[in-house]
């Protein structure tokens, strides 16, 4: 063997030890970064499943969900046009195996959602008699919450009951059962599931006009004598133009209320929207373009970048009352399970999660891990 040939061997092998060893290293940091583990003593680490997710059906998700999470929220199974398509017609089947993942790997469940206007039962979407209304009301709160009590770790009990300006949102609730209906609804969730935590659960609520309507909500609750143990903001933010002071502000006033408050759906989109203030109303859809469009071949450095800095201001925020903000759940796992690709305009390619198509922690995820004290 001539020295050429020597050389060539010795920086072969050298190359070859040293991607193995960074191979490793990155696999080793990998296992080594959990949101779970760093941040368990602040605050649970949640995030949305889907039904092939509770179903066992996705490894990389499964994986991940195990690795990261220690809660879990349906984001569609147990709301009442799936798990109540009839009115003595209950199909539980999913639910049940979420309870189960739930108690395997040691993982809260947060139910979600008793009572919202949206993805009703075909059955009474459009019920005219205020009897029949009510009647649906008590019975799917008493048949669902019951099955569940003490299965599920809390359940989102109303979901979304206000407008933007703080008031009602008029709804087939509001329209047949009156203003009281949020109270009702958690009296008769604490009487079908004594050993569950109630929540009232909501979107922008860290907005001044809106939050002093989820304020009115809580306190009204309060005053009836009736349980509410937290409220949850459900965290649709854009990447770049994150309210930091408003949702100071909402932390600091929800928690004077005495309840434990919650970021319940946090993603943070990277695409431009058809209007400039956020809602997360799936019915306000609009007309696709390349210009609202403009990452389907990838993230640029600079925009990965206003998302790192957002998700990182972010978790200092929530670090710093971590003595009142008692769970973080993601809108889904990783970028690809994100509705925010479906909507408002289907077919976009979306990035408001930490982990990416492939599963892999992005950039915003090891600075979050580099939040925790
Ligand atoms: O299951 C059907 C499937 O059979 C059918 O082939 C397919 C095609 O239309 O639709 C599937 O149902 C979709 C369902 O998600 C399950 O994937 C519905 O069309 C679709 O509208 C529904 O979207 C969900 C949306 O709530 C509905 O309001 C999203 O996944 C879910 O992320 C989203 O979550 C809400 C929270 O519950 C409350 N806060 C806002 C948040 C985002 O809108």
């Amino acid at each position: 063997m001539n020295i050429k040939s020597i050389a060539r061997f010795t920086f072969t092998t050298a190359l070859f030890v040293a991607c193995f060893g960074i191979k490793n290293a990155l696999a080793q940091q990998d296992q080594r970064a959990s949101l779970k583990d760093v941040f368990k003593n602040d605050f649970l680490i949640g995030t949305a499943m889907n039904a092939q997710q509770i179903e066992e059906k996705d490894p990389a998700s499964d994986k991940l969900i195990k690795q990261q999470f220690n809660a879990v929220t349906p984001e569609n199974i147990m709301k009442a046009e799936i798990i109540q398509p009839g009115w003595d017609k209950y199909n539980f089947d999913l639910a049940d195996k979420l309870v189960v993942y739930g108690q395997k790997n040691n993982i809260k469940i947060n139910a979600h959602t008793l009572i919202w206007h949206s993805q009703l039962p075909a059955f009474m979407r459009h019920m005219q008699s205020a009897d029949s209304v009510k009647q649906y009301f008590v019975n799917h709160i008493a048949t669902v919450a019951g099955r569940y009590d003490g299965k599920v770790y809390s359940w989102d009990v109303v979901n979304e009951a206000l407008n933007e300006d703080g008031t009602l949102r008029k709804d087939i609730f509001l329209d047949k059962l009156g203003d009281d209906y949020i109270v009702e609804a958690f009296r008769l969730a604490q009487k079908a599931a004594p050993n569950t935590k109630l929540y009232y659960n909501d979107y922008n609520i860290e907005q001044p006009a809106k939050r002093a309507g989820a304020v009115a909500i809580i306190k009204k609750i309060q005053a009836a004598g009736v349980r509410i143990d937290g409220v949850g903001i459900q965290g649709h933010w854009k990447a770049g133009n994150v309210p930091l002071n408003d949702i100071e502000e909402s932390i600091k006033e929800f928690a004077a209320l005495g309840v434990e408050v919650m970021f319940t759906e946090l993603d943070l989109g990277v695409l431009p929207n058809p209007w400039d203030n956020a809602t997360a109303d799936v019915s306000a859809t609009a007309k696709g373009s390349k210009e609202m469009n403009p990452y389907s071949n990838g993230l640029p450095d600079s925009v990965q970048q206003i998302l790192t800095q957002s998700y990182t201001d972010l978790f200092k925020l929530f670090v710093k009352y971590k003595d009142n903000v008692g769970r973080l759940t993601f809108w889904g796992v990783n970028d690809g399970q994100s509705w925010l690709n479906g909507w408002p305009i289907p077919g976009r390619t979306n990035y408001p999660l930490l982990f990416d198509r492939d599963f892999k922690p992005k950039p915003a995820f090891y600075s979050v891990i580099a939040t925790a004290k």
